[in-house]
């Protein structure tokens, strides 16, 4: 709480973007161009054809684009079936945190243990269909919530508004327990769904399509952290 007479600070959310959307003729022109203007960290979206239908990129290309910015944190989200024995290789690779998914066919104990000692951040999140609450037990251990508001595997999807219930009560349970988890949302948002998802408690916004699409990626950066 500010001290009285103190100026209340201003929320702004931190802003992810997810490099699915990006144009990887010129990947790390565009990455520099996000960050340039604000963005936190990257968004590195990783499919494997099982867990989601669609297949994306993988640990060479984050070793790449590490080399190439080797400043940026990368904010790595594992839509993989077996994320516990790619942890290792994602971290070597310069991974800041890898997040994963509670449906994945691992123990989600296992996986963000190997996170852990890998020495990235973890992560972990739920589908649309799956309730927030399933992520409790691994609340206290972890350093991000992710809040899918689309099904995983594709970018540019309709935001599901269900997603902000789910933010709502990741909130009041940090409020509540006192976690140190950050509430990350990720699918169809941009600068009309985003208002919401500040509102619901997202610390932090992905957005693939509302800045790579954008006319001005740079821009668009700037309008979502001033939300
Ligand atoms: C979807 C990915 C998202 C995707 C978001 O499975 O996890 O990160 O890139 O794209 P937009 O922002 O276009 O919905
Ligand atoms: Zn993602």
């Amino acid at each position: 709480m500010p001290l009285p007479g103190q100026k209340e600070a201003v929320f702004m959310p931190m802003i992810s973007p997810s490099i699915l959307s990006a144009d990887f003729c010129c990947l790390r022109e565009q990455c520099r161009t996000v960050l340039d203007a604000g963005a936190q960290m990257l968004h590195f979206d990783v499919m494997d054809g099982h867990f989601v239908p669609n297949l994306s990129f993988g640990v060479p290309v984050l070793q790449s684009l590490h080399k190439g910015l080797p400043g940026a944190f990368y904010d790595v989200h594992l839509m993989i079936s077996h994320p516990q024995q790619y942890a290792a290789a994602f971290a070597k690779a310069g991974a800041g945190l890898i997040c994963f998914h509670l449906e994945s066919d691992d123990d989600p104990a296992a996986a963000l243990a190997a996170i852990r000692a890998a020495g990235c951040k973890t992560g972990l999140s739920v589908k649309p269909g799956t309730p927030v609450q399933a992520l409790e037990p691994y609340l206290p251990q972890l350093d991000l919530a992710l809040v899918m508001s689309v099904e995983p595997g594709f970018g540019g999807q309709k935001f599901m508004s269900q997603a902000l219930d789910k933010m709502r009560w990741l909130r009041q349970w940090r409020q509540q327990h006192g976690g140190n988890f950050w509430i990350e949302v990720d699918g169809g948002v941009d600068a009309v769904t985003g208002p919401a998802c500040v509102q619901a408690g997202a610390d932090i916004l992905v957005a693939g399509s509302a800045v790579f699409a954008a006319p001005d990626p740079a821009a668009a950066v700037r309008a979502l952290a001033a939300l």
